[in-house]
């Protein structure tokens, strides 16, 4: 199975790593770098040894979004520029959205930009982070604020890497297909509502990249179209940010963060654009049985409306929203009162 964007493609199933070894005997590259973090050279790089017919050097980051800083960036820069990288190395990122966001920054910084090919292992990095070109890090506890867009040369999706993945992270990465469900067709977030297991998920992973792949063929500078793939994010990623510096509080994971925002974001969408409360319920009842609950009280939700302010996709200071007209029909570029927010954390809650 293949899905093809305008400068990439993305490879699932056995034949993916025949296409890599393909690919990368036909390029020519001066030489092969790998990067994994601490986990993934655990779990990952050895059935990944067996499966990569060339040969290549390793790289190893920490693991976590708070390792998704300049300071991996100028290790790694470094690293490349001492073992011999120039502009015809390659590099290959194996890991989850981190490794990929960064890695694929690294590459696209390195000696002004090397190729880079994304072998996502976290669901999360399957269905989203590791297709569309998307690069990036995080700036203190803003996430993504300095990056590039730039495709991979090529994704390689198996789905055998998911058998060590916990199960949160696996969650974590549900949530993003969730959305895509939601900002596509009532049927996909129907088939999705009863949670699929790590055996039952690959056409889905499949359907999430085809639907993803066809909004970023369409635009990859998000102007305008790509924007439905923030539902959820403009809060959810406040959320995130918020609980990112907190004292006291456990981090949440992407995708946990992002569900928050799209129960949030449901709501407003009932206010703002029309969508019809019993698909607003549905929604919230699917999310709450998945992702747990968390409670807010009044100085976090002030706080969490502070770091919207922040939020990248604000354009001229206006934080502006995806919102659902109905399950399937997103909106973008739209502005919400700030009370309205308050209500969804109510709505979130109750
Ligand atoms: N570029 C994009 O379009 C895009 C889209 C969505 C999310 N993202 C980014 O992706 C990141 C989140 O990605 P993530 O959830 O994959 O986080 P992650 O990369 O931190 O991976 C989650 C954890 O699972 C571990 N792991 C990964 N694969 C494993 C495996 N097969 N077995 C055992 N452990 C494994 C990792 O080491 C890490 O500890 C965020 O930084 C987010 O901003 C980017
Ligand atoms: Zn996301």
């Amino acid at each position: 199975m293949v899905v093809k964007t305008k400068h990439s493609e993305v490879i699932f199933g056995s034949d993916c790593w025949d296409a890599l070894n393909i690919c990368i005997n036909a390029n020519d590259y001066s030489c092969v770098f790998v990067l994994t973090d601490k986990n993934t050279s655990l779990h990952c790089l050895p059935y990944a040894k067996t499966k990569m017919e060339f040969d290549y050097k390793t790289l190893e980051m920490q693991a976590g979004e708070n390792n998704k800083h300049i300071k991996t960036c100028v290790s790694l820069w470094d690293s490349l520029s001492k073992m011999g990288g120039d502009r015809k190395s390659l590099l290959i990122n194996i890991g989850g959205g981190v490794v990929t966001d960064l890695g694929g920054f690294v590459a696209c910084t390195f000696k002004r930009g090397i190729d880079f090919i994304n072998i996502p292992t976290s669901l999360l990095a399957m269905v989203d982070a590791s297709v569309g070109g998307k690069t990036g890090i995080d700036l203190g506890a803003l996430k993504n604020q300095v990056g590039i867009i730039r495709e991979p040369k090529m994704v390689i999706v198996d789905t055998g890497f998911l058998r060590t993945l916990p199960d949160s992270e696996y969650r974590s990465g549900y949530a993003e297909m969730l959305k895509h469900a939601l900002i596509q067709e009532p049927a996909y977030f129907e088939a999705l509502s009863g949670f699929l297991n790590k055996e039952e998920i690959l056409p889905h992973i499949h359907q999430s990249v085809g639907f993803k792949a066809k909004i970023v063929s369409k635009d990859i500078n998000e102007q305008g179209l790509r924007k439905i793939l923030n539902f959820g994010h403009t809060l959810g990623h406040a959320v995130e940010s918020y609980y990112l510096t907190a004292k006291n509080k456990n981090r949440l994971l992407h995708g946990e963060a992002i569900a928050i925002g799209m129960i949030l974001e449901t709501f407003l969408s009932v206010k703002v654009s029309g969508l019809s409360l019993d698909e607003a319920h549905k929604i919230k009842s699917v999310f709450h049985d998945i992702y747990p609950k968390i409670s807010f009280d009044k100085d976090t939700i002030t706080e969490v409306i502070k770091m919207l302010t922040h939020d990248k996709k604000n354009e001229n200071g206006n934080v502006l929203f995806v919102l659902l007209k109905s399950i399937g029909e997103p909106i973008w570029n739209q502005s919400v009162p700030e009370e309205l927010i308050l209500e969804a954390f109510d709505f979130y809650q109750n």
